[in-house]
């Protein structure tokens, strides 16, 4: 059994490292190169990383990729994203510029609101709870008001607090269920500040509120927190076009394309195996944005798959339709997002994909993380419709395989000719490769 270890968090860097690989590596000096190799020689920048978290030991690294040519509400973008997974860049490079020669992508923002809830044990009469509640809205307002005023001057903050009766799931629980706007804000501390300031104001003036008895007056205070289900902060993205116009250069016309194509969508509506990986794909452009733009991707691959969840049966984030010749494919997914605050303003990187996205709003930046997934979602389907899904990932993961057998610029170059007319597989790569590195010997 490996050692525990008290004051961790007290050691310096160095000799956090120390003890991680006398703990856990027979050869430390290895480990330690690995670990260092990573470290940015700007010492600077490398004390921001290690601040960003707690117990940092080196960087590990994402690829920044960028799909060029999307064309959204008539602006051309292009889009960072940081993902390790090969060809979901080439896909959404594809996909956007299919639809660029089709008039792009058409996006609305439905609604902005965000949820924050206090939880509460009251012992007592709801009525009399309800009257209480009525008594002291106006001081959770005014109490909160030095945490609410910059918001609200810019145009947010609170927007209703209402008291909610939960005791038919569990005896004496009740909520403040509080909506929020929190503009460009993803807003996660606004409201958890916004909520503890409540549960203080809630607690202390029931202990002077004359109409509750002794046991009423003793609300208990179980938790303040935001909900990152947010099925009112919700955008909508969609492409469109004449069925003909999706005719496909491999000889499918535009109408067989079409009604696979919503077929396809329709099993994803329907069938819970499939809308987890139609989903998945869907997120594989949306986490790889919300990534590169310092978002919170747990926060809103959370309060995706709820809402996917939302009628009882987990189903599909994107729909599809045919109607009077017009092909037709959107999302509305709800995506909590900001562009000020959190890492937006420290991590240089980030900074950099959001001024490529012409510094958007929280707004636009919703808009064009939907995007994304749609354009994941509708490059996805259309190779499963078609040519199945593996021609174009092996072509892609056959860089990744020649990477991990070292291969050389050379061989790289030699083997994806080769394998432009073959199919790629783990063991096909490696008898190429170790062919062609013979043939070199010879
Ligand atoms: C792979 O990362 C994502 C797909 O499986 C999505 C899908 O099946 O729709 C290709």
């Amino acid at each position: 059994m490996s050692k525990s270890i008290a004051g961790f968090s007290k050691l310096s860097k160095s000799k956090k490292i120390d003890w991680i690989v006398d703990t856990y590596f027979s050869n430390g000096e290895t480990a330690k190169n690995v670990l260092k190799q990573y470290w940015n020689s700007d010492e600077k920048l490398q004390q921001l990383h290690d601040e960003f978290i707690e117990n940092t030991i080196t960087n590990y690294y994402l690829p920044l990729g960028v799909a060029p040519n999307f064309l959204i509400n008539n602006r051309m973008y292009t889009i960072p994203m940081a993902i390790e997974e090969s060809s979901v860049v080439a896909a959404a490079s594809k996909a956007a510029k299919f639809w660029l020669d089709r008039g792009g992508f058409k996006t609305k923002v439905i609604s902005t609101t965000k949820i924050g809830q206090v939880h509460f044990s009251f012992l007592g009469d709801f009525k009399k709870l309800e009257a209480f509640f009525n008594h002291i809205k106006p001081k959770l307002y005014s109490d909160s008001e030095n945490i609410t005023k910059n918001m609200t001057k810019r145009g947010g903050g609170i927007v209703s607090i209402e008291l909610r009766n939960k005791t038919t799931d569990i005896p004496n629980y009740y909520q403040l269920h509080v909506s929020f706007e929190t503009l460009d804000a993803m807003g996660a501390n606004f409201i958890n500040s916004c909520l503890e300031q409540f549960a203080k104001t809630l607690k202390s003036e029931a202990l002077d509120y004359k109409v509750f008895s002794e046991n009423e007056r003793q609300i208990d205070i179980i938790m303040s927190i935001l909900s990152n289900y947010v099925p009112n902060c919700l955008v909508r993205a969609e492409v469109s076009c004449k069925v003909e116009e999706l005719a496909e250069s491999n000889g499918i016309s535009g109408d067989a394309f079409a009604k696979k194509f919503v077929q396809a969508v329709n099993i994803a509506e329907v069938e819970p195996y499939r809308a987890v990986t139609h989903n998945k794909g869907v997120m594989n452009g949306i986490d790889a944005v919300i990534l590169a733009t310092g978002n919170d991707f747990r926060a809103v691959e959370a309060g995706v798959h709820a809402y996917a969840a939302r009628n009882g049966q987990y189903s599909s984030l994107t729909h599809a339709k045919i109607e009077n010749g017009i092909f037709k494919f959107w999302t509305e997914i709800p995506l909590a997002l900001g562009t000020v605050g959190g890492l937006t303003g420290l991590h240089p990187l980030v900074k950099l994909a959001l001024e490529m996205l012409h510094n958007p709003s929280a707004k636009e930046l919703m808009e064009i993380v939907a995007v994304a997934g749609l354009a994941q979602n509708f490059a996805a389907l259309r190779s499963l419709t078609t040519t199945g899904i593996q021609q174009g990932h092996m072509k892609m993961h056959l860089m990744n395989i020649l990477n991990q057998f070292e291969a050389t610029k050379d061989e790289k170059q030699t083997l994806t000719t080769y394998f432009k007319d073959q199919t790629v597989s783990h063991n096909a790569v490696i008898e190429a490769l170790n062919k062609l590195r013979q043939n070199i010997e010879k």
